[in-house]
């Protein structure tokens, strides 16, 4: 198996798989400051939400390091300055405001600053040192627990069925292995015949790009729909299931993820097709009340004015590019979580489910 890595980090310097540049291209774009990292997240280098999460943490770790070796030798390195925790406040603040969507990116960021507050009192080498591990772990983390997820999730799968899935919800998205595509390619190693129809996922082609890549690489069959033919596949019996990610889960279990995500949940519905949500436990986000409460990105209107800087559309055009909908916990069949399946979701569930779950060990 051809593993997919969209995140390198050797010790230095962080070497993102440049997205924008798939199929086409295979280019690592180095990051060798936090403001490398923003900028790489803000212009979707790396996009996808754990994905994003685990690149901040490492901008994080190349702040402490940038500061570290910016402290004369005249500086008493005995003691962590004042200025170093405040410094990573401020990096801290500017990657988190890259993308507002996706919860990963604050949660992973915020991990990573409450380790260096608590560090307060150490050496700044020493701090240094210990964010880098908690990076590490993060990223070592995700692996397992999408793996887990794919195991979960392929219990499932039925023999012989169809996929659907919308956006890239893959190995691009997360450290590895990926959380919807997670699910795929597990129910596909436990040798279940399966083909997945990828949506191609406008303005920016996720799908198209991305996911069948990422799928013909494994050698996974996949078929690539445009958008709207999803509905026609699935009054026709040729879709069996939908699988997909979130971005962010609500209190109440509506949850925020790419853009068409919500009417392919109508779709499932009307056709009485199981529609799935694969989601680590980081991407729930208790303080948002419900779904209303989730702020969606708008992003730039030439996403959807141009293709490879050709115009598709009249000059001047008013566009809306949401990059984010909203589907309610009503059209969502289960969450498949890293400790197990949650059925029919709602706040009294989800509540319970992870209460009870995260008590004991997981079991896959
Ligand atoms: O705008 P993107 O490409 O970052 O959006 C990604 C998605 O919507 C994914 O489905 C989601 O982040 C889950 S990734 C495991």
């Amino acid at each position: 198996m051809e593993e997919v890595q969209p995140i390198i980090w050797d010790g230095t310097t962080l070497y993102l798989l440049d997205q924008r540049l798939l199929p086409g291209k295979e280019t690592y774009l180095p990051c060798r400051s936090a403001h490398d990292v923003a900028e790489s997240i803000k212009n979707m280098v790396v996009r996808g939400a754990p994905a994003i999460g685990i690149a901040a943490a490492f901008g994080m770790v190349l702040a402490a390091r940038n500061l570290l070796s910016s402290m004369t030798d005249q500086q008493d390195s005995s003691a962590l300055p004042p200025y170093f925790l405040e410094k990573l406040r401020e990096a801290a603040i500017l990657l988190k405001e890259t993308r507002p969507t996706a919860v990963n990116l604050a949660w992973a960021v915020g991990r990573i600053m409450e380790k260096a507050e608590k560090l307060g009192a150490e050496t700044p080498d020493k701090v240094q040192k210990e964010l880098e591990a908690e990076a590490k772990k993060l990223y070592a983390e995700d692996i397992e627990i999408n793996k887990r997820i794919g195991r979960w999730g392929a219990e499932l799968i039925q023999d012989g069925s169809t996929v659907l899935t919308h956006c890239n919800a893959g190995a691009l998205a997360t450290a590895g292995y990926g959380t919807a595509l997670g699910v795929i390619r597990s129910a596909f190693f436990q040798g279940k015949k399966i083909r997945v129809f990828a949506d191609e996922t406008r303005p920016f082609l996720q799908g198209s790009r991305l996911t069948v890549w990422e799928l013909k690489k494994e050698k996974i069959p996949v078929t690539l729909i445009v958008d709207s033919a999803a509905g026609y596949y699935m009054s026709k019996k040729r879709i069996h299931c939908v699988v997909v990610g979130a971005d962010r889960v609500a209190a109440n279990g509506d949850t925020a993820n790419k853009i068409g995500t919500y009417s392919l949940a109508v779709l499932a519905k009307e056709n009485n097709i199981p529609f799935y949500v694969a989601v680590p436990f980081s991407t729930f986000d208790f303080s948002i009340d419900s779904g209303s409460d989730i702020i969606v990105e708008e992003r730039d209107s030439g996403e959807v004015t141009h293709l490879n800087n050709a115009l598709l559309t009249v000059p001047g055009i008013s566009v809306g590019n949401p990059a984010f909908d909203i589907t309610p916990a009503s059209l969502i069949s289960a969450f498949i979580t890293e400790y197990g399946v949650l059925h029919a979701p709602n706040r009294k569930k989800i509540e319970e489910f992870f209460s009870q779950k995260k008590s004991i060990t997981l079991e896959k």
